[in-house]
């Protein structure tokens, strides 16, 4: 039996197997609504036997936006187009779960393809979008050539915590059933947590415990409006590459932080705090951020999620069954092959008669497959 594609449970969810659609951002939302775009681009993991679908980086805030085209979950209004997403995951048997994050330095960007830099004033003629003023936890541009953000101040940063609640109250009516924090990748969250972002001196800031605080009073406010049975996780960069930064060491110790607010999985990626270049320390290798999850889930007694460069089938059901994590995450494997999780399952001995997909391809499948073989070619 492959451990890939074994159950795991949180609380009381149960996902049918180790495999999660890591949040990928589709910048394709108008004023934070989801529409056609994210059904299908969704819908399609969960016919394709993921066990975890998680919706993309979903703003608790407009502001707290990384570009125009983010999802957001600040109005009530969101809530009916996220809703028929998260039923069809549900019916197709996968885990409907959403990421709510807030931006912070790096909201008032232009998306991917547009260049990645601040919005500016071409972007108000060419695509009628505005640039806004990001707030973060200290007045430090993201990277060179951005704006300083404007320095929270504790009505902010109360405003925000409670913005994280009551954008999980609103997953919840639209039938997500598992939350993702985004405290990674250099996004709010991630902020305060890093030394690097964070030059605070109230409560909100300098030492570890106060670095953290923000991440455990999120994760309490959602905590308050997500019901008991449901699981919540958080997506930590287990480390920043830099020195000054955070180390894996830190990550084991807010993960038990937040393991007492009431989390109950951490999703290990790393660094994105500062600047586009990549940290000279951050080598990129099949499964390099393994290890994060490996020593975040053994030293914080919490179950992980390990996530990037993972693609062969047998690497990831060696990483769950040597117990360095609980589940994999998968992002740009997922957008070439959407059935990776059926492959997979296939190669591990864990689909004989294409019995995981759905039966109005796998009945088509396996009659093919028996043809093939029986006039010889396979
Ligand atoms: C199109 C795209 C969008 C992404 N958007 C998000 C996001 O919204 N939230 C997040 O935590 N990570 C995001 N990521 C990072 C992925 O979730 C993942 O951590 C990363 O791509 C490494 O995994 P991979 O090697 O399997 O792609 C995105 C990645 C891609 C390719």
């Amino acid at each position: 039996m492959a451990e890939l594609f074994s159950p795991f449970t949180l609380r009381d969810v149960t996902f049918k197997n180790r495999i999660a659609v890591s949040p990928m951002s589709q910048y394709r939302a108008r004023d934070g609504h989801a529409n056609g775009w994210h059904t299908v681009h969704l819908g399609r993991f969960a016919l394709g036997g993921a066990g975890l679908v998680y919706a993309e980086a979903t703003a608790v805030e407009a502001d707290g936006r990384r570009t125009h085209g983010d999802l957001g979950l600040w109005k009530d209004a969101q809530i009916e187009d996220l809703a028929p997403i998260a039923r069809f995951i549900s019916e197709e048997g996968a885990v409907p779960g959403i990421q709510l994050g807030h931006a912070g330095r790096k909201a008032s960007e232009r998306r991917p393809w547009h260049g990645e830099t601040p919005v500016d004033d071409e972007d108000v003629s060419e695509r009628s979008e505005a640039p806004w003023t990001a707030i973060a936890p200290s007045p430090l541009p993201y990277a060179e050539g951005w704006p300083e953000p404007l320095e929270m101040s504790e009505t902010d940063i109360e405003r925000v915590i409670a913005s994280f609640g009551e954008a999980a109250g609103r997953a919840r009516e639209a039938g997500f059933r598992i939350i993702e924090v985004y405290a990674a990748h250099g996004f709010l969250v991630h902020q305060f947590l890093s030394p690097i972002a964070n030059r605070r001196s109230d409560r909100w800031g300098g030492s570890a415990e106060n670095r953290r605080r923000f991440a455990v009073e999120v994760a309490r406010s959602i905590r308050a409006n997500w019901p008991e049975g449901y699981p919540l996780a958080f997506r930590l960069s287990a480390t920043d590459w830099l020195e000054g930064g955070i180390e894996v060491e830190d990550a084991v110790a807010t993960a038990r932080a937040l393991k007492a607010a009431g989390v109950d999985m951490i999703d290990c990626s790393t660094g994105g705090i500062g600047g586009k270049d990549r940290p000279r320390r951050m080598v990129i290798e099949q499964g390099f951020q393994v290890p994060f999850a490996e020593q975040v889930r053994e030293g914080a007694g919490i179950p992980s999620m390990a996530v990037g460069f993972l693609w062969d089938a047998q690497v990831c059901e060696d990483l769950v069954r040597a117990g360095k994590a609980d589940m994999i995450a998968l992002a740009r494997e997922l957008l070439d092959d959407p059935n990776w999780p059926l492959h997979a399952a296939k190669t591990l001995g864990a689909n004989e008669n294409f019995a995981l997909w759905p039966v109005e391809s796998g009945w088509w499948l396996m009659k093919r497959e028996r043809l093939l073989s029986k006039i010889g070619i396979r």
